[in-house]
This record gives C-alpha cells, structure tokens and sequence, in this order.
C-alpha cells in the first residue's frame, strides 16, 4: 500500500546533454527548487533520455556531474531534496515496458520530439520513440503530483497522463471512453495523473537568436559562463538595427526578455523609461545585462566549482539520492506488476 504522504510530491528531470543554461535555469530549476520548500521534492539527472543522442561515454559522465553541481550549487540541500542519476534506479525500465505495452504508435507519432527528428534528419532511433514513455515512466513511478517543466515539456506531460489513464483502464478497472474527472482524489491504488507546472513569464526563455534557448540550437548561455566567455555570448544577442539615438521598443527585444529575467519591478520599469527616451543603445543594454547577470550567479560560481572538485561526493549525493528514490519506486512497481499479472519481486 502507498504510504500516506502529507505534501505534495514534485518532481522533474533535466539531461545531461551539455553545460545548464538560462533556459533551464529560469524554466525548470529554480521553479523546482521553489517548490521543494513546501513538497516532497525529487530531481534527477536524465542519463537514459540523453542516450538517445549523445555518443560519447565521457561527456556523459562529465555532464551528469555539471548537472549535479549546478542544482547543489542553485540551492538544492540533497538532505531534503532527492537527487539521483535516472538509470541508478533500474525500475524505470520495468515501467517503461509496461507502459509501452498500452501505448499506441499513433500516440508517439504524434510527439514533437519525433517530429523534430524527422524535421531535422537527425537520427530516429527507437529511444527517440520511446522517449515519452520513458519520460512518463519517471514520472508515474513516484506517483508524482507537479511536474516543473518549461513549456516544450507540455505535450510530453500531457503523454504521460494519457498513459496513466491507459494503465488504470486496462488494470486498474477505471471505466473506459468517459473522460476523467481531474478534480476526482486519486484512489491510491492506480497510477497517479500528474499534472505539468509551467509558469507563464519563463516558460520560453530566449537564446542569443531570439529562438527558444536550447542547447542543441547553439544558442545559449550557460549559467555559469564568465568572464569574456560570458560577455562574448551577451553581446552576440541578435538585435535589430534602431540607431543609437532613437526611441526602442522593449517588447521585441531579445535583450530586454533576458533581462526582465533578472530585474526587479523597479529595474525593468527604469530599463522601460531607458528604451523609450532613445539615446540609449543596445549595447548599453547588454552591458546592464551583463551586470545583472553576474550578480545572480556570480555568488554561486565558486559553489559550483567547489562541488565539480569533489566528484567523489557527487557521486555519493546521487547514490544516497538513488537509494531513497528506490525506496520510493519499489512499491508502486510492484503495484503494477500485480495489477498486470507479473510476480512480485521479493528482493526488492
Ligand atoms: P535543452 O532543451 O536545452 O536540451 P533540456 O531538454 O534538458 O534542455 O531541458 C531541461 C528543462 O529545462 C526542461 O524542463 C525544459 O522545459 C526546460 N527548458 C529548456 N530550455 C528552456 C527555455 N528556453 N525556456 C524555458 N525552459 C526551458
Ligand atoms: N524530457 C525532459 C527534457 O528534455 C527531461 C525529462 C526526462 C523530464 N524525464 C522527465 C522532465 C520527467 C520532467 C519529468 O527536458
């Protein structure tokens, strides 16, 4: 039986495809580790969905532990919060198959990640297929509440619940063709329908070319870039070509949308007044951007630092993180593997 859990759960995941950036930063961890506060809280590193594309063993290595430095170094107190690598907690795999096992092709077809692989000829392999379902899987075996996720993450929530909702009419006995009653509490027996927190002001940061950031446009900046890396990467914001002198309009601005990110009510509305009165170039902008940017992450640069010096404790951090999440896993697995006729696992 599922343990009686007082708060909410909340739960997300991030790849370790590259250095974090402001897109993942504003979009998923710092809402995460907001909500940690008042919820029972787990994050974990996506090595399995990073698999679909990266090739390269050391990177993934290297990137699982810059992932992790970056959430302990953003505040994540690995005492309170969960923090574990996706594939130490192989049951993962064990709902992925279930769930595959009620999902359609048309489902996943329909998926943008498919549809940006065909778009962009880049290799379909069957992960990328299977990536919602595993996604859905990581979610549902921790009979999660809220998932913080930036807004391309929206479908893929929405996957998820279709898939709960195949499960619990398939095993579960929940009547079929009806819709479901969103406001109805959870039985406690069957999977859990999460639900996606995304919020509205970073729900797609900007990269440098104004599309969303992301690490495989090439367009972003790494949250703990510094120094002339940094500077580099914010005077390559595209902006367009009002001359020095003239009145600006803040809302098309790439400039502005990244430093609205940082600025307080004050701030933007002095930086508003800035672009109106004209005189005011883009460069002056990106340099009050720079400015802001640094005194946000500055203070936890030499954090961060200070945990990718310590790789041993990293990985003590993600294997204490991946026991407690076992904990939390092994029942609802064997939840489902009962439910769907599969014996019970007595070591677990
Ligand atoms: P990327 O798109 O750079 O590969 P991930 O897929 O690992 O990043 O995303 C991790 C989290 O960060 C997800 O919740 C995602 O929605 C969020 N995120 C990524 N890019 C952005 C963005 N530009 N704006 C808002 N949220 C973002
Ligand atoms: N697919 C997410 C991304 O690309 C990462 C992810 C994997 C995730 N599993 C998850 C996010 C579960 C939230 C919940 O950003």
């Amino acid at each position: 039986m599922t343990k009686p859990n007082s708060r909410p759960r909340s739960l997300s995941g991030i790849k370790p495809t590259g250095q974090p950036h402001w897109g993942n930063y504003f979009g998923m961890i710092r809402p995460a580790l907001q909500l940690a506060t008042d919820h029972d809280a787990m994050y974990f590193i996506a090595d399995l969905h990073a698999l679909t594309s990266v090739r390269d063993g050391a990177a993934m290595r290297r990137d699982t532990h810059d992932v992790a430095a970056t959430m302990l170094a953003c505040g994540l107190d690995p005492a309170q919060t969960i923090l574990w690598r996706q594939s130490d907690v192989p049951e993962v795999l064990e709902l992925t198959w279930i769930l595959s096992c009620a999902t359609s092709l048309g489902l996943l077809e329909r998926a943008h990640s498919v549809k940006d692989a065909r778009a962009k000829n880049v290799e379909l392999n069957h992960g990328v297929y299977s990536y919602p379902v595993l996604m859905a899987a990581d979610i549902l075996l921790y009979d999660t509440d809220v998932v913080p996720v930036g807004r391309d993450q929206k479908q893929h929530l929405e996957m998820a619940r279709d898939m709960a909702t195949f499960v619990n009419v398939a095993w579960f006995g929940h009547p079929a063709g009806g819709t479901v009653d969103d406001a109805a509490p959870w039985d406690g027996k069957s999977l859990k329908r999460p639900r996606a927190l995304v919020r509205d002001e970073v729900a797609v940061v900007p990269g440098v070319d104004g599309q969303k950031m992301s690490k495989s446009y090439g367009n972003y900046i790494a949250v703990f870039a510094d120094g002339k890396a940094l500077k580099q990467r914010v005077m390559a914001i595209q902006t367009d070509s009002t001359p020095l002198a003239e009145p600006k309009n803040p809302d098309t601005c790439n400039v502005f949308a990244m430093y609205k990110l940082f600025a307080s009510a004050d701030e933007l509305a002095q930086m508003r007044a800035n672009y109106a009165g004209g005189n005011y170039g883009y460069g002056h902008a990106k340099l009050a951007l720079l400015a802001a940017a640094e005194a946000h992450f500055g203070p936890l640069r030499d954090r961060y630092r200070a945990h990718l010096d310590k790789p041993d404790d990293l990985e003590d951090i993600l294997r204490d993180g991946a026991r407690r999440a076992r904990a939390i896993a092994a029942p609802v697995v064997e939840r489902v593997r009962t439910a769907v006729g599969l014996p019970r696992q007595p070591h677990r």
